[in-house]
């Protein structure tokens, strides 16, 4: 097949679409107003994608792409669509979802503001995984979301890998030695850790190796991993330097491990504690789904007074040492969401999986909670929350989005419940 068409719209999930002989196509990596050839689709969970396909005019609406991997790599879909028209596009999909109108703020900075980059390690190459398919790796050499340190990590990686032998991870038949090297980077301290995660246990000689090569890390870390999947995770064990690095935002400081989770991007994360605080009243917070306590420690800064509820308990550890380490009046501990009666609050946060809150939702629809700041990078599974359950006692009074995610098609979005008299 061939055809020429003009991408009309984006899909929710940030791929152009074009219509064409009563069919619709999606064609990642093209935006309003391209023109492009189709000369081969692939169908995938329902819908005809394209897979082979060249641009005949580009859209007005496009920049040029600084990364020299973009349309190969899956990190970014929107690298080539100018960044006023990736927040217009992301507010219109939110709206389109949702039915909200939401002001969006924009990322502080668009290059380098990752604070943490998987780099898979693999038979096929050293990088990130390419665009649709799931046994290819793109061999990367810089990645300018993340690092200009990037070549600098990874060519000290190929270095360290020839000289030890150790073996990278094959895809195909699921063997090897090196799987990831993660690299993190306190972007307002300055501070990296690195974690390599493999399967076999370090010999003295790798282990010295890699204190040597990695040296400039604050914290050097060597995570054994026993299952085959392709995540960046084991069981950490401190090889040299401290046990975390830190962030620092504002006032606050969070410490990170290489188990645990922290808001990807350090830049944006200011503006979206400013719209959780602007959105909280009273003095008494319950921090639902708290993780490492990032809302919960920035608002006892500011005076609130927080208890936290997650279910893992390392993230619980990690919230309470956040706690103390900045002295703040907030108390983290294990539980389920959907355990957990929400007693004399005034104000909830909410900031749950990709799935929603789900029976949780009818927990706060029964306690008395005045307001609730339901935090969520998944408008579809708020709407759900909203329609199902929440809408009986709340309104949604206000609603921001907050660009954490510069050139891929993800928001996040806060919005402000108010119980209805
Ligand atoms: C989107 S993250 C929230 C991250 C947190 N706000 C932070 O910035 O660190 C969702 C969190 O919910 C936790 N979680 C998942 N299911 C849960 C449940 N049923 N009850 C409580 N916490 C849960 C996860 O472990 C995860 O830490």
């Amino acid at each position: 097949m061939t055809l020429k068409s003009r991408i009309k719209d984006i899909s929710d999930d940030g791929l152009g679409m074009l219509e064409a002989d009563g069919r619709r196509i999606y064609v990642p990596f093209t935006y309003p107003g391209d023109v492009v050839r189709v000369k081969r689709t692939k169908r995938r969970f329902g819908r005809r994608i394209a897979r082979d396909f060249e641009l005949v005019k580009g859209s007005p609406l496009r920049q040029t792409p600084r990364c020299p991997h973009f349309g190969t790599c899956g990190g970014c879909l929107w690298q080539g669509l100018r960044y006023g028209e990736q927040l217009r596009i992301k507010a219109e999909i939110f709206e389109r979802i949702t039915g909200l109108k939401a002001e969006i703020k924009g990322s502080p900075k668009i290059w380098g503001f990752r604070n943490v980059s998987n780099f898979i390690v693999t038979t096929e190459g050293i990088g990130l995984k390419e665009y649709g398919n799931p046994l290819g790796v793109v061999d990367l050499r810089e990645c300018p979301v993340f690092s200009k340190r990037t070549p600098e990590y990874l060519r000290v990686l190929r270095n360290f890998l020839e000289e030890t032998d150790l073996k990278p991870w094959n895809l195909r038949e699921k063997s090897g030695e090196v799987h990831y090297l993660q690299v993190r980077e306190g972007k307002f301290t300055g501070e990296v850790m690195v974690n390599l995660i493999a399967h076999t246990k370090p010999s003295e000689g790798v282990l010295e190796a890699l204190k040597d090569y990695f040296s400039f890390a604050d914290s050097l870390y060597w995570s054994l991993k026993r299952d085959d999947r392709d995540d960046p995770r084991g069981e950490a064990e401190l090889i040299a330097g401290e046990p975390y690095i830190r962030e620092r935002i504002e006032d606050v400081v969070y410490l990170i491990h290489p188990n645990s989770f922290f808001q990807t991007n350090s830049h944006a994360l200011r503006l979206l504690l400013r719209a959780v605080e602007g959105f909280t009243d009273g003095e008494r917070v319950l921090d639902l789904y708290s993780g490492v306590g990032t809302f919960g420690v920035w608002l006892a800064r500011r005076g609130f007074k927080v208890e936290g509820i997650e279910l893992n308990p390392f993230a619980v550890e990690m919230a309470n040492k956040n706690a103390e380490i900045n002295g703040v009046n907030a108390k983290f501990r294990v539980g389920r969401a959907e355990g957990t009666s929400v007693g004399d609050y005034d104000t909830v946060i909410v900031d749950p999986p990709r799935k929603g809150l789900k029976e949780a939702a009818e927990l706060l629809v029964k306690s008395g909670v005045e307001k609730i700041v339901y935090v969520s990078c998944n408008p579809k599974a708020f709407k759900l929350d909203y329609e199902r359950h929440l809408k009986k006692a709340y309104r949604i009074d206000g609603a921001v989005l907050i660009d954490m995610f510069p050139h891929t098609p993800h928001v996040e979005a806060v919005m402000e419940l108010v119980r209805r008299d």
